[in-house]
């Protein structure tokens, strides 16, 4: 055995090894559990819903009273015509969805909170988007009238009937998503003119101070941009997932460098250790320097890359640049000046084969135009869909210990503890 050939400090020092690693493989562990690019990620803790849970009670008991015919809600939309002076339009579309629908979770939790003159601020608009309306289980619930600014059908907004009838046919959902989405944009668009429009999907959740936080990122980015620090942006993200922010692949030469450097950097101080520390000599020799260079060091490195890009370096809290991997199209917020190319763009896209994502095609305008694409973080929305019929299920049955949960993970961890009081150890959070 070669672990025999070596002298007694030299063998204590590769048990004293073997004893950190495994502390630090216990610590790391713990430390990366919710990270979803960690190697020790486990579903039950990272898609725990600590904070969702109680803040979609908590905007349910609100809608509740509003769920009532006769009961006054304070903010009538008619009032506060012309639309003018609106600083955003938030537009949902909405499609009927398996297992439960979150339509009143979104449109509670985004005016829950607010304070009168917020709310009079925004104009919040839902786009029913089937050809009959009536089949949606929210479409004539008494709350949606009350609290909502604008219902939309595909009556109310210039849909083409005849491809909307021929995509619901053949159930072609991808294509069909992009024009509604184009459509409830339009709509936002067209029924305001607020300088922000905010896009969500029907099963997200807002956090209580999403207004406040939102605008006044907003005016930082604005002032920013002014002072030519930042270049026009398309959106700013509500909602990302820490899914698609690990170690990337293509990254790799990068990832490779430092890890041979630090062999490298290793090799050199052991080398001239042995040369200046008379010390040192008996316990640094050639095959003790080979069992640390290529098996201690890449072993710790390795545990590095385990452990999760997003533990080691998570992202501030504020606005970020987020030109790649960021993820999905649950909450966006876009700048008015480019809706009307975002739209062309958007009705281009819809005749082409193959038929693309509409992040995908977000993406695809903004790279051809050179816009930034920014995120605030921590997420303000959190995607609380279970399903969707973009899946291609024969049965749709819960899965999982949650019944809130982002579907296909899209989920946002940040967004789990950056606002409950627990927040203050955050050390550990991501
Ligand atoms: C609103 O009231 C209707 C009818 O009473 C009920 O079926 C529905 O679940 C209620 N919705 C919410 C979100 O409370
Ligand atoms: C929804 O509409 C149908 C048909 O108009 C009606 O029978 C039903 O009572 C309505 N439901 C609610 C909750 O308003």
């Amino acid at each position: 055995m070669a672990f025999f050939h070596f002298n007694r400090k030299q063998r204590l020092l590769l048990i004293a090894y073997a004893i950190l690693f495994f502390f630090l493989l216990l610590l790391c562990r713990f430390w990366s559990l919710r990270d979803p690019g960690s190697l020790f990620f486990e579903a039950t803790e990272g898609y725990r819903p600590k904070y969702s849970l109680a803040r979609i009670q908590e905007s349910l008991d609100y809608l509740t009273v509003y769920n009532q015919s006769g009961a006054t809600y304070p903010y009538p939309p008619i009032e506060y015509q012309p639309p003018r002076d609106k600083a955003a339009c938030v537009g949902i579309v909405t499609v009927k969805r398996p297992l439960q629908q979150n339509l009143a979770t979104t449109v509670a939790s985004i005016q829950d909170t607010l304070t009168p003159e917020q709310r009079r601020a925004l104009s919040i608009q839902v786009l029913f988007a089937l050809s009959d309306p009536t089949e949606h289980p929210d479409y004539n619930q008494t709350w949606l009238s009350t609290i909502v600014d604008h219902v939309n059908t595909y009556e109310t907004v210039d849909a083409p009937h005849v491809t909307i009838a021929s995509l619901e046919k053949k159930k072609d959902i991808k294509r069909k998503s992009l024009l509604d989405y184009r459509l409830g944009l339009q709509a936002c668009y067209d029924g305001s003119d607020a300088p922000w429009i905010v896009m969500l999907e029907d099963d997200v959740v807002a956090q209580r101070n999403w207004y406040e936080h939102t605008m006044q990122s907003v005016r930082r980015i604005e002032e920013a941009r002014q002072h030519g620090q930042l270049q026009d942006w398309l959106y700013v993200r509500l909602f990302y997932t820490e899914k698609f922010l690990g170690w990337n692949s293509e990254s790799w030469p990068v990832y490779l460098f430092w890890s041979a450097l630090t062999v490298a950097i290793v090799a050199w101080v052991a080398l001239a250790a042995r040369r200046r520390i008379r010390a040192a000599q008996p316990v640094l020799t050639n095959p003790f320097l080979l069992v640390l260079c290529f098996l201690c060091v890449p072993a710790l490195i390795g545990l590095f890359f385990m452990t999760g890009r997003v533990t080691w370096f998570p992202m501030e809290p504020g606005v970020h640049v987020m030109n790649s991997h960021g993820c999905c199209s649950q909450a966006l917020l876009y700048n008015r000046a480019h809706v009307p190319e975002l739209l062309r763009f958007l009705a281009e896209r819809e005749d082409k084969t193959p038929t693309k994502a509409v992040d995908t095609v977000i993406e695809m305008l903004a790279g051809k135009e050179g816009l930034e694409r920014l995120a605030i973080s921590p997420s303000q929305m959190q995607h609380v869909g279970a399903a969707s019929y973009k899946e291609k299920k024969k049965k749709w049955e819960w899965e999982g210990p949650y019944r809130i949960k982002g579907a296909h993970g899209v989920w946002s961890m940040g967004f789990e503890t950056a606002y409950t009081q627990q927040g203050s150890y955050r050390w550990f959070d991501m």
